[in-house]
């Protein structure tokens, strides 16, 4: 996991006690008051999905259920050896996707295809996940690759043994279901409504499409060139365009159902929705849900099996290389029923590529309410005070659970959680303590 300067200057702790050992202290950074995290889109946006939208009646997004999944995506003291957490594989930096051909699990293995990203997840009407559509509902996705015997190693029970064996999860359970058990149920809730607040709204595309009435519009904040590549994907095939919006449609830019893309002639090592019932599903076989493509310019590789690691393969694939899949969609056939061949100009195509990276919205890369909420700070000494305390100029410290040896320890503020505590105190001293940085 990519180590992330936080800017958290401001942040500075004194602890007015001695220590004879000091490592380092693992904290959670959250806020005193929880992050927003239903989303406000604007206008032509929410409409547009309000009808894709997979939440379901008994799992609304609350801000508290939402800050519990984010402190459970990033933990990696979900996979067995807690080495690696779903944010190993779903990386806020890359689109909440990977950046590696297959992803990695917690023993080193890979999995056998390309991570999705989780970004718009919330807008599939079909509301089933994976490239092959194998989880029936996004909750029943969540639970899945903690159990995954590549991905994070857990059986059922161990899941919700590894949460409530960590201290900081008994506030957070309560302040997100009213009290503090914890089941797999309310586990799988709670990153479901983490994954489905994180939507993006806030690329060069919305900023343009804000402002007319339909995307078919030129944007005035877009290049000639992004203009172009805007028409060219919504446009359909027969009208001279590449009929990209036909599949990967709405202003969340998700497709409808599953279709063959024509990446290959047959399907052999993986078929895809048609191989995840027996008997296998002839029709299906060879056809992949793909997630919301915006984001796109940050979640190369592309395709179920990473295979393209530029967008301009991507487009070259779309404009030459489009093979007779027996389940190749009728969207891309010509008239006799073969492959379509666009013959895009060098200029056509690449007019594609840059709209499409007018969909990148790199506030979702870095926002903190999507960000990794562990820390960790090397604390120091500074100096000698006699009481015992601990303090924090913003009060995100503090609740020490699990303080070794703290009988003079006491602790002021109670807003923010100490991990892992690995130093032992007397009164007497003084620690002052600047937080470096975030995992
Ligand atoms: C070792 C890497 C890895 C880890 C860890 C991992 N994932 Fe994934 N994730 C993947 C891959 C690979 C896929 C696509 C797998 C497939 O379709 O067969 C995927 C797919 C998904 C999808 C489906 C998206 C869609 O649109 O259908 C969701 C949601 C998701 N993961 C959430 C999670 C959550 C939540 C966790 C932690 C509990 C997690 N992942 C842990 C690699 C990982
Ligand atoms: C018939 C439906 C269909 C049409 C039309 C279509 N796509 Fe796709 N697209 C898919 C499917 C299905 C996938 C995933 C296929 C796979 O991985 O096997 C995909 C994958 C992609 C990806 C990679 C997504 C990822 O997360 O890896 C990009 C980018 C993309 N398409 C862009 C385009 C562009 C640009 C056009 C127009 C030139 C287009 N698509 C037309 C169905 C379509």
């Amino acid at each position: 996991m990519n180590l992330r300067k936080l800017a958290l200057g401001s942040v500075i702790f004194f602890l007015f006690v001695a220590s004879k050992t000091i490592t380092t202290v693992d904290f959670l950074n959250l806020p005193v008051t929880p992050f927003e995290y239903n989303v406000s889109l604007p206008n032509f946006y929410a409409n547009n999905v309000a009808n894709i939208d997979n939440s379901p009646a008994n799992n609304p997004i609350t801000n508290n259920g939402a800050t519990l999944g984010r402190v459970l995506f990033y933990d990696k003291n979900l996979s067995i050896n807690r080495t690696v957490s779903c944010a190993s594989c779903h990386r806020q930096s890359e689109g909440f996707s990977d950046s590696r051909t297959l992803s990695i699990g917690f023993a080193g293995g890979t999995t056998d295809r390309q991570g999705m990203t989780v970004l718009n997840a919330r807008y599939y009407q079909r509301s089933r996940f994976f490239w092959d559509e194998r989880a029936d509902t996004l909750e029943d996705q969540v639970l899945q690759p903690l159990q995954d015997t590549v991905e994070m190693g857990l059986t059922a029970n161990q899941i919700s043994e590894r949460v409530a064996e960590q201290p900081y999860y008994n506030q957070l359970f309560i302040n997100a279901f009213g009290n503090n058990a914890i089941t797999n149920d309310r586990i799988s809730k709670a990153l479901a409504q983490f994954i489905r607040s994180i939507v993006s709204y806030q690329s060069k595309y919305d900023i343009g499409r804000a402002v007319v009435n339909n995307p078919n519009q030129a944007f005035s904040n877009f290049t000639n060139q992004e203009n172009q590549g805007k028409q060219l994907f919504f446009t359909p095939i027969p009208q001279g365009g590449g009929g990209c919006a036909g599949c990967h449609g709405t202003e969340a830019f998700v497709s409808t159902r599953p279709e063959n893309n024509g990446i290959d002639a047959t399907s052999t090592t993986d078929l895809g929705v048609g191989g995840v019932s027996s008997p296998i599903r002839q029709n299906l076989v060879g056809t992949f849900k793909n997630s919301s493509i915006r984001n796109i310019e940050l979640t190369a590789p592309y395709m179920h099996d990473g295979r393209f690691s530029t967008l301009e393969q991507v487009v070259e694939h779309y404009n030459s290389g489009i093979q007779a899949h027996p389940n190749l969609s009728g969207i891309l056939k010509d008239a006799n029923g073969n492959p379509v061949r666009l013959n895009f100009s060098t200029a056509q195509k690449n007019a594609l590529v840059a709209f499409m990276k007018t969909l990148t919205d790199t506030s979702v890369a870095t926002e903190v309410r999507w960000s990794n909420p562990f820390c960790q700070t090397n604390l120091s000494f500074t100096g000698t005070i006699n009481s015992g305390g601990f303090q924090s100029s913003n009060s995100i410290l503090v609740q020490a659970t699990q303080i070794q040896n703290s009988s003079s320890v006491t602790l002021i503020s109670s807003k923010a959680i100490i991990l892992n505590p690995s130093f032992e105190a007397k009164a007497g001293s003084v620690f002052k303590a600047q937080i470096g940085t975030c995992q």
